[in-house]
Formats: structure tokens, C-alpha cells, sequence
């Protein structure tokens, strides 16, 4: 087990800087407590733009023998980082639990899942390698060339993850940006720094070498904009809303990007569907962890003929969900991040009622735990048939026509991933062939993982492709050496 002292004094969490935690010479700390019952958790360290400036000057000089490391040692570090994660999988889920609120169960898998994460990203990218081409294999060209094709890192990846998933979304950055020869400057979510840090320790523990991974703590209001702008950015990572990703995307200038944003994926339910099993996958999709969830069923768009059997269906389903406390025994919905977050979610549900939505459940709330609430008869002029909720409420829309839900669909500014149920495959492909988004789940409810699958948003939900081998291509560029053979003697 690793002893976790050195990251804190006295509850004021530090930032690893070139292979140490250090405390920031700002005196302005954050104070990080617990989003179902305002306990105290800990400090995080509001950083200055010299600190800033340290982190990524640090980073930069040690790209400079990072970049030429075995892949074998590169591996063996993330090795014995998942091995620490998932010894100490059950304290830092604790943690998690408490920071964003999470069920204790889903904090838990998050931490496992983490670790195979990690894993499979260091055997990935020793397959990795590159590839040669052979001049004749184009028209007209000569034999006598072959271009040796190598995959090289891009220098300082700037990570920048979201409070919904501290420990997985994080580690989804930083070990693909690690594998492929990069340094990492990592700047975790303000609420889930504390879950975040751990992780970093965990490399730091595993023996990631000095300033190969660095931390900022800080509000992204407050120091985002530096950081996205600093000169010394080569690329930036980003997982968070389509509004802050908008923004960075204006202000970033000519660097590569990977943007994985907001959503409103889709579940379409056919005439043919299995309806009970489809209830139980939108209510599962939709109500986990509260529906913070990118991938969260957002909306459900059924043919008009089954519509009836189905809400009644996705209502019974959703009788069963457990709401209570994260650290509660079988519990799905929880309270939210915060209550600005909850006051959001309220006002999408005010005004599905007010434009005469069918409240079949819900429309109850305690400070910021919000109920699961279940809405048919949604029509288009509301505002919870276009908006991301991140919070438990779905709206029911009926449907004509097939053509109908691919085109409400297809409508919305998002398009991260969608749903179709149905038993009819050939009906199934062209559903999916017609939806705008990066991934169609057939009979399944919207999902990110496995995670060596592509992850990819199109419109406002992101750019770049993200998945353990495409993370990796991501953050890295191929470089050509071309041979010339002398075919004469
Ligand atoms: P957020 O408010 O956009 O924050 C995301 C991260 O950006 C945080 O670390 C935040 O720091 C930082 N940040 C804020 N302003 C910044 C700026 N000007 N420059 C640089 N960084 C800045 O999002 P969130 O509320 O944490 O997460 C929820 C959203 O993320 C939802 O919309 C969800 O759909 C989306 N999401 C998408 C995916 C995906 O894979 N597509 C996955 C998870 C979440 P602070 O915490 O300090 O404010
Ligand atoms: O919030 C976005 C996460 O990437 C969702 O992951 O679908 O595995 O819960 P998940």
C-alpha cells in the first residue's frame, strides 16, 4: 500500500511538480467539501501564473529525454500504476464517493476500471510503432523509395478533465499522452481535484520520472485561460461542457486539439423492440449516477404505436431506482454536483410543465437532490427536448415516423452517441447509418466503454477521436524518413 501523506498538509492538498508536492507561495486555497452533506474534505491550492509558468518550463525540459524512453520502461510505469490504483481501489473510491457524490459501487468500478485502463494503454502502444510503405505501390512512382513511417510524441499535453469521472477521464488522457512520449501538465476539475491528485500519486509512486507529469490546481475560470494560451502548450486534451469548449477552442489558437463535450444522445424505440428490456436500458442509461453522465440517455424517441406500453414500462422501471445518499446500499440517484446544477435541472423541468409536458414522475427536489422525473407528450418547443440536463430528467417525445426520430435526432446541436432498439437488423443499420453522431448502440442504452472503442462526439458534442489506440494516435504525429535506393551499382 501506498502511504498517501506527502501529498497534503494539514487537509491542504499539494501539486506534483517536477517529482514532488509542493505547496503554492499564492495563500489562496479552495475549500473542496462534500456535494451531499457540505462535510469538509480538503484544500486544493489556487496557483499562480509563475507556478504555471514553473510546471510547464519543467515539463518542457524533461520532454527532452521523456520523448527517447523504452516503451518497455514506459509500460512497466503504468503497470505498477494500475497495480497501486487498484490496491488502494477501495480508499480512493471513498473519497471519490464523497467528492462528487457518486454511489459508493459506480465510484468503486470507476477506480478498477481505471486500472485496466491504464493497462491495456501500455501494451497498446507497444503495437503501436509505425509503419513502412514502399514507393512502387503508387502509380508512376519508383521503385528505388520506401518511406519509414514513425509515430513521434507532440511535447506538452495540457489535460484538462471533468468533475464527472476525476480518476477514469483523467487517466483516459494521461496514459495514451505518456505512452506515445509525452509530457503531461494536468489540470483536474476544481470539485474531484482531491479524487484526481490520488491518481497522480499513484503514477508519482509507480516511478514516473521527474516532471514527466505535472499538476495545476485552480479554477478554470481563474487560470484557464493562461494555461490554454501559454506558449508552451503543444497540445490540449479537453473533457468537459460544449460552452467551456467553445471557448477554448476560440482562444487556443493553432494547436491540436481533442474535445469530448456535451450531448443529447438519443434512444429511438421501433414498433418491434423487446420494450421491457428497452425500459430497462433507458432507465439504467438515463438515472446512473444521476445522469451525469456524457453518454446518459437524454431523451426518448418512440413510434407513436408503442409509446404507451413504453412509458408505462420506463415508469414501473424507474419505481425501482434507489435515491439516498452516495454511500447508501443499492442507491442510483443522488444528490447533484451542486445546487446551481440543481437549480438548472429544475428550471428545464418548470418549463416541460408549463408547456403542458405529462409529468409521469418526479418534479421533486431536497436542496440539490433531484428526483428522478420522467416526462411524455414532450413536444419541440420545449426546452428539455434540445437541452444536456446532467441531471435525472428524461423526456418521453412520440414519434410518426422512423424518419420523424432520425430527423429530431439529427436536429439537435449535440451529436455524441445514440440508441436504436429494435429486432429488425436491416432496420437497425439504417437507423444507424442515419444518425449524426459518433457512435449508434444497437439494443443497448448509450455507453462509452469498452474503452479501446472509438469515443468520439461530432457538432458541439467534440472533435478528435478518443479510445485507447486512437487516444494514442491522437497525441502523436507520424514522421517519414523516406530511403532512397541507389539501384545502380
Ligand atoms: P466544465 O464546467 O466545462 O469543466 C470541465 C473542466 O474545464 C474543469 O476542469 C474546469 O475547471 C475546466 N475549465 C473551466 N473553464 C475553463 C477555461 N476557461 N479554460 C480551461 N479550463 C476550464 O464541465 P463539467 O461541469 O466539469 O463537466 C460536465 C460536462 O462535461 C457535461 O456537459 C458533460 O456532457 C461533459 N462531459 C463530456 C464527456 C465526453 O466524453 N464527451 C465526458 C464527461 C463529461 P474547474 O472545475 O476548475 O471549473
Ligand atoms: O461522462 C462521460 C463518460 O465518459 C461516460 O462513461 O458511458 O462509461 O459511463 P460511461
Amino acid at each position: 500500500m501506498v502511504k498517501f501523506e506527502e501529498m497534503q498538509n494539514n487537509d491542504v492538498y499539494k501539486n506534483l511538480l517536477n517529482g514532488k508536492w509542493i505547496e503554492s507561495n499564492s495563500n489562496k486555497l479552495i475549500e473542496v467539501k462534500a456535494p451531499h452533506d457540505g462535510s469538509f474534505l480538503g484544500k486544493i491550492q489556487a496557483m499562480t501564473k509563475e507556478e504555471v509558468d514553473e510546471a510547464f518550463s519543467n515539463a518542457k525540459e524533461t520532454f527532452k529525454t521523456w520523448k527517447n524512453s523504452n516503451l518497455s520502461e514506459r509500460a512497466d510505469i503504468l503497470h505498477k500504476a494500475a497495480k497501486i490504483l487498484e490496491d488502494n481501489a477501495k480508499f480512493i473510491a471513498e473519497i471519490l464517493t464523497k467528492e462528487v457524490s457518486k454511489d459508493y459501487k459506480s465510484s468503486y468500478s470507476e477506480v478498477v476500471r481505471t486500472a485496466d485502463f491504464i493497462r491495456y494503454t501500455a501494451e497498446e502502444a507497444k503495437r503501436l510503432r509505425g509503419e513502412t510503405l514502399y514507393g512502387d505501390a503508387f502509380e508512376g512512382s519508383a521503385k528505388n523509395k520506401m518511406s519509414i513511417v514513425t509515430r513521434e510524441p507532440l511535447g506538452v499535453v495540457l489535460s484538462i478533465a471533468p468533475f464527472n469521472y476525476p480518476i477514469n477521464l483523467s487517466a483516459s488522457k494521461i496514459a495514451p499522452a505518456l505512452m506515445a512520449g509525452n509530457v503531461v501538465l494536468f489540470k483536474p476539475p476544481t470539485q474531484g481535484a482531491i479524487s484526481a491528485l490520488y491518481l497522480i500519486e499513484a503514477f508519482r509512486a509507480a516511478g514516473i520520472p521527474n516532471g514527466v507529469l505535472n499538476t495545476v490546481t485552480g479554477r478554470g475560470s481563474e487560470i484557464g485561460d493562461y494555461l490554454i494560451t501559454h506558449k508552451d502548450v503543444d497540445m490540449i486534451n479537453f473533457t468537459g461542457s460544449s460552452d467551456v469548449g467553445r471557448h477554448i477552442a476560440s482562444i487556443a489558437g493553432m494547436v491540436p486539439m481533442i474535445m469530448e463535450l456535451g450531448g443529447k444522445d438519443a434512444a429511438i424505440v421501433l414498433e418491434d423492440a423487446d420494450l421491457e428490456d428497452t425500459a430497462k436500458n433507458i432507465v439504467s442509461g438515463a438515472f446512473s449516477y444521476s445522469g451525469q453522465r456524457c453518454t446518459a440517455v437524454k431523451r426518448v424517441l418512440v413510434l407513436e404505436s408503442v409509446a404507451d406500453r413504453l412509458a408505462q414500462l420506463v415508469s414501473e422501471e424507474l419505481k425501482k431506482i434507489k435515491v439516498g445518499m452516495p454511500f447508501d446500499e443499492g442507491v442510483t440517484v443522488t444528490p447533484l454536483i451542486d445546487n446551481k446544477s440543481a437549480d438548472f435541472v429544475q428550471g428545464l423541468i418548470d418549463d416541460a410543465i408549463e408547456k403542458g409536458a405529462k409529468l409521469i414522475i418526479g418534479n421533486k427536489r431536497e436542496a440539490n437532490l433531484v428526483y428522478p422525473t420522467l416526462f411524455d407528450n414532450v413536444t419541440l418547443d420545449m426546452r428539455i427536448a434540445w437541452e444536456e440536463p446532467f441531471g435525472p430528467v428524461l423526456p418521453i417525445i412520440r414519434v410518426k415516423t422512423v424518419e420523424e426520430a432520425i430527423e429530431i435526432s439529427n436536429n439537435s446541436e449535440y451529436g455524441l452517441q445514440s440508441a436504436v432498439f429494435t429486432n429488425n437488423i436491416d432496420k437497425a443499420f439504417s437507423v444507424a447509418q442515419s444518425l449524426e453522431v459518433g457512435t449508434v448502440h444497437i439494443n443497448n442504452k448509450t455507453q462509452r466503454g469498452p474503452d479501446h472503442f472509438p469515443f468520439l462526439g461530432v457538432k458541439s458534442s467534440g472533435m478528435g477521436t478518443q479510445g485507447i489506440r486512437y487516444s494514442i494516435e491522437a497525441m502523436s504525429r507520424p514522421k517519414a524518413i523516406v530511403v532512397n535506393f541507389n539501384t545502380k551499382f
